[in-house]
């Protein structure tokens, strides 16, 4: 990415949003080696904070807990966080449908990606997982459940990437933050 996009990035706190399987994660990792910006990634805070993998979770106290557990989470990062402080967040897949949720996010004006590759890549990278949503489910029912969701994220991100490859991604950030810095 161009100097002028990193020195951008680096000053602004990141939010990662997107379907399961979208690429949060290693975006984030990336974003924070390249930015030396504190990666927080949710999901891996919480399954080290309850010492159990999420799909666990999900099991013994069911998805309402886990949802708690979440808001409680993005409620302890936001109000922590020192003012010179800048961060990567990348979110699970569910935490910003909530509307609190992004209240929550918004109150440390980051800037909020959304990764939408198509669904069939999504798909490829999910099935077989233990994502506690969608073990065993069928297609057909990850894709309702990926439609029911898709227009909520567009609409609370400032840019959407969809492409699949990870250069891809780099590219098209490149060119969608150079023109989002222009326009704000
Ligand atoms: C969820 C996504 C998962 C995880 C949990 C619920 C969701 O995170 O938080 O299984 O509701 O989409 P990833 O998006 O990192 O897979």
């Amino acid at each position: 990415m161009e100097n002028e996009i990193l020195q951008y990035l680096q000053q602004k706190n990141i939010c990662l949003i997107g379907f399961m399987g979208s690429g949060k994660s290693l975006l984030g990792n990336y974003l924070s080696e390249i930015l030396n910006n504190k990666l927080i990634d949710t999901d891996q805070v919480i399954e080290k904070e309850e010492n159990m993998p999420i799909s666990e979770i999900f099991r013994a106290f069911g998805e309402k807990y886990f949802r708690a557990i979440e808001k409680k989470l993005l409620q302890d990062i936001v109000f922590t966080m020192a003012d010179h402080e800048r961060i990567i967040l990348a979110t699970g897949g569910g935490l910003p449908l909530k509307r609190a949720n992004q209240k929550l996010l918004n109150m440390i004006d980051p800037l909020i990606i959304c990764l939408n590759p198509p669904f069939e890549v999504i798909l490829s990278r999910i099935k077989g997982t233990k994502r506690p949503l969608i073990y065993r489910r069928s297609r057909k029912y990850i894709f309702n459940l990926w439609m029911s969701r898709y227009a909520i994220y567009q609409k609370f991100a400032h840019i959407t990437i969809s492409d699949e490859t990870f250069e891809g991604i780099l590219q098209s950030l490149n060119e969608r933050i150079k023109l989002w810095i222009t326009s704000h």
